[in-house]
């Protein structure tokens, strides 16, 4: 992809010392073309590398190479005990990585993929315990950014990709924001322009029944029940707590390994909050504690009753619209940190199902330390 993600000054960056992280730019064919060559190179010599997908970026390695999956946890600082999602180039090789692809994986897939729907299955022999973390399911997903397919066809083996930010830290949703976390510690960041969905994926258990989502995200709970209800007996699902009461009802019993109460976290302190007007938001940020108490020192993003600038550190307005909300969330959480904020107040979202993965995403950054 190109554009605007390809920053001229994170470029002329580029290169700079042993280890740096160099930064290759996508925006013209030629260019495409000589990035994927050499992720490709670097992955088939067990490197990891940083590549762009839609839902956030990758620190990806040879999922069938135990020693370069390995390397990713180092580099993240990840706990043993969080499996990573195998990323494939089409139903082929996600098919060579399961055991099992049951109906609802079939289903699944032709509905959502290539796109940000993980899918949990049974795994084959061939996927290493360190992408699993030793358990018996994969989580595979089909990415639809252009140039991680073009990576993974390159390859022909399926790419291990957690999001490529120190662990417990917010996700990178361009190349700038990887360059600054993890730039001392991968050989090459690809520069894919702003991922277009902008939150990680959708994680879908298949492996029990009925299926459960274990991490809400872009492809939500509905269209995932309506996918799996099609052509079945629509009423074997909901019964079950998925179609037509509480989509999202599953989500509240197994977790991911991963779904720590606090995750995709900013270095400032995060509040949630919805007010009337201005006033309203000073007192109340005046009734609270801490650094919070003193307006000037909080950065607000807001979607619906914007506040007047005046009192706060910065007032930032983001789209009121949830595909545009998530696509810009992690980019001005990011901001608010490198502005230096000590407190981050997000206007609070709507309780409907297309705002849930984004209401997840708010709660976890803002759960306490
Ligand atoms: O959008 C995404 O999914 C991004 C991009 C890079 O594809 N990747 C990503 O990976 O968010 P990560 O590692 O940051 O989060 C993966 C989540 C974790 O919560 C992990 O516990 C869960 O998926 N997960 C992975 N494999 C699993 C499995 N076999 N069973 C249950 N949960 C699994
Ligand atoms: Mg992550």
């Amino acid at each position: 992809m190109s554009g605007p993600g390809n920053n001229p000054s994170l470029l002329a960056a580029s290169g700079s010392g042993p280890g740096c992280g160099r930064v290759l730019a996508t925006d013209t064919p030629q260019r495409f073309d000589a990035a994927v060559a050499e992720a490709v190179a670097l992955l088939r010599a067990g490197l990891v590398v940083v590549l762009p997908t839609e839902t956030v970026y990758g620190l990806a390695a040879n999922a069938l190479d135990p020693r370069a999956v390995g390397r990713i946890y180092e580099i993240k600082g990840r706990p043993a005990h969080n499996p990573i999602i195998v990323h494939v180039s089409g139903l082929a090789m996600a098919r060579r990585c399961t055991r099992d692809w049951p109906e609802a994986a079939a289903r699944l897939a032709e509905a959502f993929w290539p796109g940000p729907l993980t899918v949990v299955v049974k795994r084959a022999p061939i996927v290493p315990d360190v992408v699993t973390a030793g358990g018996a399911t994969v989580g595979l997903r089909w990415p639809s950014h252009p140039f991680i397919q073009a990576v993974i066809r390159g390859c022909d083996f399926p790419l291990a990709a957690p999001s490529a930010n120190p662990s417990n830290q917010l996700s990178p949703t361009n190349a700038a924001h990887v360059f600054r976390s993890l730039g001392d510690r991968v050989p090459l960041i690809v520069d894919g322009g702003q991922s277009q969905v902008g939150i990680e994926s959708t994680v879908v258990d298949v492996t029990t029944e009925p299926p459960r989502v274990l991490r809400p995200g872009m492809v939500g709970s509905e269209s995932i029940w309506a996918a799996l209800a099609r052509g079945t007996d629509a009423a074997r699902l909901g019964g079950l707590g998925g179609l037509g009461g509480d989509a999202d009802e599953g989500m509240t019993g197994l977790r991911s390994p991963g779904m720590l109460p606090r995750h995709y976290s900013p270095r400032a302190a995060l509040i949630i909050l919805s007010w009337r007007d201005t006033e309203d938001l000073v007192r109340q940020l005046r009734a609270r504690s801490g650094d919070e108490r003193e307006p000037g020192a909080c950065h607000v993003v807001a979607h619906s009753v914007i506040p007047a600038a005046g009192p706060f550190g910065s007032v930032r307005v983001i789209p009121h619209d949830p595909e545009a909300y998530a696509r810009a969330l992690y980019a001005e959480l990011h901001r608010c940190d490198e502005d230096g904020a000590r407190v981050i107040v997000m206007e609070a979202v709507p309780e409907a199902a297309e705002w849930w993965a984004i209401a997840d995403r708010l709660r976890r950054a803002a759960a306490p330390r």
